[in-house]
């Protein structure tokens, strides 16, 4: 990361309210936003597309190497892209949630996703970049000036998620949860914080609650921002 460039670095598993609290996070700061989830979802779209086996290590690696990905870092217009084909919509549908674990377990993989993240932050023309992922604490910006946890309670992610998946009762929608919380710890641990990583548990705070907790959080560490 430059040096100009202040990047709050933001973990936490599916549900915790991540995505939709650092982009607001974001906006509040002028700052920019970055997805990384959204680069394994992408590839593994990619890959369905191409009807490959997303849990064959080698068809993965083939295909990221064909893999023309751009992601917006705006807030307000967020977009992502394979080639000429808008994916924002398509790589949340559950056939691309159920194969990306398969994608992101892929460690070559991982290293390429993490240089263009690095690379997408740098560039941003933002004074700052809200990161969020699952491994960003650790490996992508272990030494951002800002890096958070954010927890809660499975219970409170299944329902949240619930509310937000309508297609699937709340009985599948916790255990597909559970399922990917295990599929994805297996890969980076992000249900513990790292020394030195803030936690903010959003179990008892709402939306807005848990926005000012994190910008709390910032304001700490980056009095400017
Ligand atoms: O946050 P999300 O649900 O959009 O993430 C999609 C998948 O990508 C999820 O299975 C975990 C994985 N992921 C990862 O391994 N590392 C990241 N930095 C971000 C996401």
């Amino acid at each position: 990361m430059t040096e100009s460039t202040i990047i709050v670095a933001i973990d936490g598993p599916a549900g915790s309210g991540k995505s939709s609290v650092s982009k607001q996070v974001a906006r509040r700061l002028g700052f920019g936003y970055l997805d990384t989830g959204a680069a394994y979802r992408a590839l593994a779209w990619h890959a369905l597309e191409h009807d490959a086996d997303t849990s064959d290590s080698a068809s993965v690696i083939d295909l990221a190497g064909s893999f023309d990905y751009a992601i917006s870092l705006d807030p307000d217009d967020y977009w992502v892209r394979v080639g000429e084909t808008d994916v924002t919509e398509a790589i949340r549908e559950p056939r691309v949630t159920d194969a990306v674990s398969g994608v992101a377990r892929v460690p070559v993989v991982r290293k390429t996703v993490n240089k263009m993240f690095r690379r997408l932050a740098e560039d941003s023309g933002r004074p700052g970049v809200i990161v969020e992922g699952r491994d960003i604490t650790t490996v992508v910006a272990p030494d951002a000036p800002v890096r958070i946890l954010l927890t809660a309670a499975p219970e409170v992610r299944a329902s949240r998620r619930s509310a937000e998946v309508t297609t699937q009762d709340a009985a599948a929608v916790a255990a597909a949860l559970h399922k990917r919380d295990a599929s994805d710890s297996a890969v980076v641990d992000f249900l513990t914080a790292a020394p030195g990583v803030d936690v903010v548990d959003s179990t008892h705070l709402d939306f807005d609650q848990t926005v000012d907790a994190v910008l709390d959080v910032i304001r700490t560490t980056v009095p400017a921002a």
